[in-house]
């Protein structure tokens, strides 16, 4: 198409003017198609030359994004934008021209809530950078879908966490019972009673009692919804702060900590509060393998679509048939263990929309291995810049 412009452009000295009209016809229906096609594609489209002034935005644009009405053109989009985060968002990363993946935010119009995801996107042309693309997705509908297929697991997940706290709650309630007896027994008949006796069964009691409560208060935890906020992340910084902050812990436990961290993963989409608590349980789960100290071995590499995430130890491993219900809440081999640090970390994995897998030998030491998706457009933006490298 270009092609046949700039030929046509040529040749313009030599046309007559008959023939500059129908050049002029041609361009003007070619570039009526271009912004059909635009304006007809749901996903909103903005481009911005290199100053950031908006010159182009499609009709999907303009519903998805609070655009001040008026004179659009010639001044830098975040001027156009009425939603002040948004505004300072596109200021920002477009002067700091940071890549974006899948930023979302949350507009109120009209008395409804909408979730919009941005993405800017370098704008090519003839090989070098002429600006940038910023991408508007409606994603309302596909996070309120998400949301139902999470609730539908967790309430499938609820009945077995529900016959967990059941058989639970049976053995101190079974103790407390006894306990009472014990000292109904000792005040029978009795008009003054031995306090010791007594004391010693109401410590019991006692006791129980707050056993039962821990049960009931990691029950809620476990039960309660999350609410993840995924943002773009950098997975080695957050293993770097992780294995910082646990340094006095590791040590203590004579755990020495090896980190192969590939340093050209893209940017994940992460809750990095959520991330951090999950590795951290993996982490402790592996010190408490590892009796007499051992080694951690964290990595992170990039596999196809993926990031893998991988957290090993040389611990003591896990029996082949207990392979298959650690993740189950309240599964613990451990005298003081809650059995619901896994299950936390496989419901926070699933939150991500990832998966984890794991790989033991008794004697010999278990890896936890989570395995990310890399979002969509960074995918795209990777697949460019190794265009451009070898071009
Ligand atoms: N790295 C590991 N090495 C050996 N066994 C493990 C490891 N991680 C988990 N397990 C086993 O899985 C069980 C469940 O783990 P978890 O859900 O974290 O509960 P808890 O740590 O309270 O026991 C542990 O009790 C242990 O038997
Ligand atoms: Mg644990």
């Amino acid at each position: 198409m270009r092609g046949f412009i700039e030929r046509a452009l040529k040749k313009v000295p030599r046309m007559d003017i008959e023939q500059v009209r129908q050049l002029l016809y041609t361009m003007a229906a070619d570039n009526e198609r271009i912004e059909a096609v635009l304006d007809s594609t749901t996903d909103g489209l903005a481009v911005c030359d290199e100053d950031h002034n908006l010159v182009l935005y499609n009709r999907s644009a303009e519903r998805l994004l609070p655009f001040r009405v008026g004179e659009l053109s010639e001044k830098p989009i975040w001027s156009a934008i009425e939603d002040d985060e948004i505004s300072y968002f596109l200021r920002k990363s477009l002067r700091d021209q940071d890549k974006v993946v899948d930023r979302e935010f949350t507009l109120e119009r009209g008395g409804q809530s909408k979730t919009v995801s941005l993405s800017i996107m370098p704008l090519v042309s003839e090989g070098r950078v002429s600006g940038n693309l910023v991408h508007i997705e409606d994603v309302t509908e596909k996070r309120a879908k998400e949301s139902r297929l999470r609730r539908a697991e967790s309430l499938a997940s609820l009945t077995t966490l529900a016959a967990g706290v059941a058989h639970e709650i049976k053995n101190p309630l079974g103790s407390i019972s006894i306990r009472i007896q014990l000292i109904q027994k000792a005040m029978k008949g009795k008009t003054s009673i031995e306090c010791d006796k007594i004391e010693r069964n109401l410590d019991i009691v006692n006791e129980e009692i707050a056993r039962l409560n821990r049960i009931v208060v990691d029950f809620l935890f476990a039960v309660r919804p999350m609410d993840t906020q995924l943002v773009d992340a950098d997975l080695n910084k957050l293993i770097r702060e992780l294995v910082d902050f646990m340094q006095y812990e590791l040590e203590y436990a004579h755990v020495s900590v090896v980190l192969e961290l590939e340093s050209s993963i893209p940017y994940l989409l992460l809750d990095e509060r959520y991330i951090k608590q999950a590795v951290l349980n993996l982490v402790k789960n592996a010190i408490a393998a590892m009796h007499d100290g051992g080694t951690l071995t964290i990595s992170t590499e990039r596999k196809d679509d993926a990031v893998l995430l991988t957290v090993r130890d040389s611990g003591v491993g896990i029996p082949e048939d207990n392979l298959n219900k650690i993740f189950e809440p309240y599964f613990t081999t451990k005298e003081t263990g809650s059995g619901l640090g896994l299950t936390l970390v496989f419901k926070i994995v699933k939150e991500h929309g990832a998966e984890i897998s794991v790989s033991s030998r008794e004697g010999m030491g278990t890896a936890f291995t989570i395995q990310f998706p890399v979002p969509q457009k960074e995918k795209r933006l990777l697949e460019y810049a190794a265009r451009n490298e070898t071009s």
